[in-house]
This record gives C-alpha cells, structure tokens and sequence, in this order.
C-alpha cells in the first residue's frame, strides 16, 4: 500500500515502545569507556535527572567519558551518549558518580530516516508541549531515548507513613554496583518525595506487562496521594519487612531503606539499600524503550512483544 510507504515520511515514530519482557533486560549491552579504561555497565547506570540530563554510574570514568549501547546479539554499536562528569554522590561510603549528557547518536535508523525522524519528532514535541516536553529541550529527549536502548523496567512505588500513603511508576530505577545499592530518580515537585525523605522506606513492585493500563493510570498519583489503600484499582498485601503495601501480583518486590537523597537538576536522587527481594512468580515485565529500537529489532527480525 503506498501508505504504508509514505507514513514514515510524514510521520514521526512514536518516542516510546512499552514492551513485555523477562527481567534483566540482557538484549542490549551498555559500556563505559574512558581514556585508559572500559567498563560493562549494563546493571550499573540510570539517570539521575532529567533537566539537565544526567546519568550515574558506581564507575568513575574520568571527565570525559562515552557511553556505549551494543545490541547483544549481533555486537552492532546502536546508540552512544557523551558524558562529561559533574560530582560524585556520596552515601554511607559508597560514592556514585554523576555526569552530564552533553551529546548523543542513535544508529537504530539508517540515513536519511535517522535525522528526518528526529526533526519531524522535535517539531511535534515543540508543537504540542507535554509535562515532560515542558522539562526538557527536544534535543534533551533525543538524548535521552538513546539511555533508554537498555529497556528500562517499570515499577510501582509504595509509600506509607500514618498519615500520608501512596503508590506511583517509576522507571527512572536501578541498582548500582554490586553492593545493593539502588537508585530512584523522582521529579522533586513530586507529593511523596518529601516524605520519603522522612521516612526513608519504600516497597517496589515489579510490574506484569498485563497491566500496562492500571499503572499508567496510577501516574496522577505523582501529584497526589492516595487518600486510602482500598481505593486502589488493584489487589495489595503487604511486603514482607516493613509491611509496606504492594502490588498483589507483583513478579517480584524489593524493599528499599534510603540513605542518602540530593536534588540534581529537576530530580530528587534517592540511594538506598535493598533489604529484601520477593521472586513471586516469573513473567513478563513492563518496560520502555525508544520507538526507533523497535524498529530496529523489527528490521532484524527479532521485533519486541509490544503492549
Ligand atoms: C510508566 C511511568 C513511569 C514513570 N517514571 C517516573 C520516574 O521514574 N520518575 C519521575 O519523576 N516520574 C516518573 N513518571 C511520572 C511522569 O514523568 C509524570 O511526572 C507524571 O506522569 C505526572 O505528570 P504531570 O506532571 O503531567 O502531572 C512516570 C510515569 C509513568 C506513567
């Protein structure tokens, strides 16, 4: 159909894939790489912010170090962000180093598709602003879809003091090193960053890529707190340390205590510790991933199971 043929011409490709796959993501490899060092990284980055771009990683890399997003079955190099190092996040000894996206390039798409895609994409993103266009430049987001080539998994966050509960996605998550130390990036305008803070205890459910629909409903939960737990439009129980209300058909939980949190840019850095981790029941998990790795995969023929 010469539809078929014309749509990529005049139409950008969606910015995001919410994908079903079996956790840890494994189809794509991430590298660090500096002036006299490599590191693998691929459980060992998240971004820490969003205005600006900023990624960590427990590997000190130098000033100026490359990012590296590899497809893991064919070695092929599909994306790369440069970096240039900011501070380092110290908590409880462990020290987490923070960097700067100052560039970056996708080679998911061939020429000339890959900068037309991206035009058309920043001339719509400017069209129509979202909350998130609002946050961040076009070529902010362009930047940012690269660090999501490592499929990013979501999960919902449970908070509970006596007097303020909530639950919301997140993917902005992830674990650091390999000491337990994880990492929850949160818009510092969010309701329940401030305690938190205070409370320093959150649960983590690992979310079936089924339910999709209910947890991006939840997102309106960023702005305001559940008045009550039954009001939730899915079955919890509580985890297993600190009883913590969680999703009932998790496929996993992780109790996180926080230790240490700094406001980076736009967002609240949390670092905290894994106390425990529930493996309920094997399956699918949501995640994301930019629309052009779709495509991508798909010319390779091993396209991701969407939803
Ligand atoms: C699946 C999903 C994952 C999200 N992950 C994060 C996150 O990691 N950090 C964050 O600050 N916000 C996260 N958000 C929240 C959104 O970025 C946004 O702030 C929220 O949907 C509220 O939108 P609003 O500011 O337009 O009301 C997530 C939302 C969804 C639906």
């Amino acid at each position: 159909m010469w539809k078929d043929w014309i749509r990529p011409l005049v139409r950008p490709l969606p910015q995001w894939s919410t994908i079903a796959m079996a956790p840890p993501q494994a189809v794509v490899g991430a590298t660090l790489r500096w002036e006299g060092g490599i590191a693998d990284v691929t459980n060992d980055h998240t971004v820490a912010s969003l205005k600006p771009l900023v990624v960590a990683t427990s590997i000190d890399a130098g000033l100026h170090p490359t990012l590296e997003y590899r497809d893991s079955t064919s070695g092929k190099l599909i994306g790369a962000l440069k970096l240039s190092r900011m501070a380092s996040v110290v908590s409880d000894g462990a020290s987490v180093a923070v960097y700067h996206v100052v560039a970056g390039e996708h080679r998911c798409l061939g020429w000339p598709r890959r900068p037309w895609n991206a035009w058309l994409q920043n001339r719509l993103m400017l069209k129509h602003p979202s909350a998130q266009h609002a946050l961040m430049a076009p070529s902010a987001v362009q930047q940012l879809m690269i660090a999501y080539l490592c499929p990013r998994p979501v999960v919902l966050v449970s908070v509970d003091t006596e007097d303020h509960r909530n639950m919301f996605p997140m993917d902005l998550i992830g674990p650091l090193g390999h000491d337990g130390l994880f990492s929850l990036a949160l818009r510092s305008t969010n309701v329940s960053a401030t305690v938190m803070l205070q409370s320093r205890r959150v649960a983590l459910s690992s979310i079936p890529a089924a339910m999709k629909a209910t947890v991006y409903k939840l997102s309106e939960h960023h702005r305001l707190p559940l008045t009550d737990w039954q009001s939730l439009p899915l079955a919890v129980r509580p985890s297993r340390t600190f009883g913590i209300p969680v999703v009932a058909d998790a496929l996993r939980v992780h109790e996180l205590a926080i230790e240490h949190a700094q406001e980076i840019g736009s967002h609240t850095f949390f670092l905290g510790r894994i106390v425990s981790e529930e493996r309920r029941v094997d399956g699918h998990q949501l995640h994301h991933t930019p629309g052009f790795h779709q495509v991508f995969r798909r010319r390779h023929h091993a396209p991701f199971a969407e939803i």
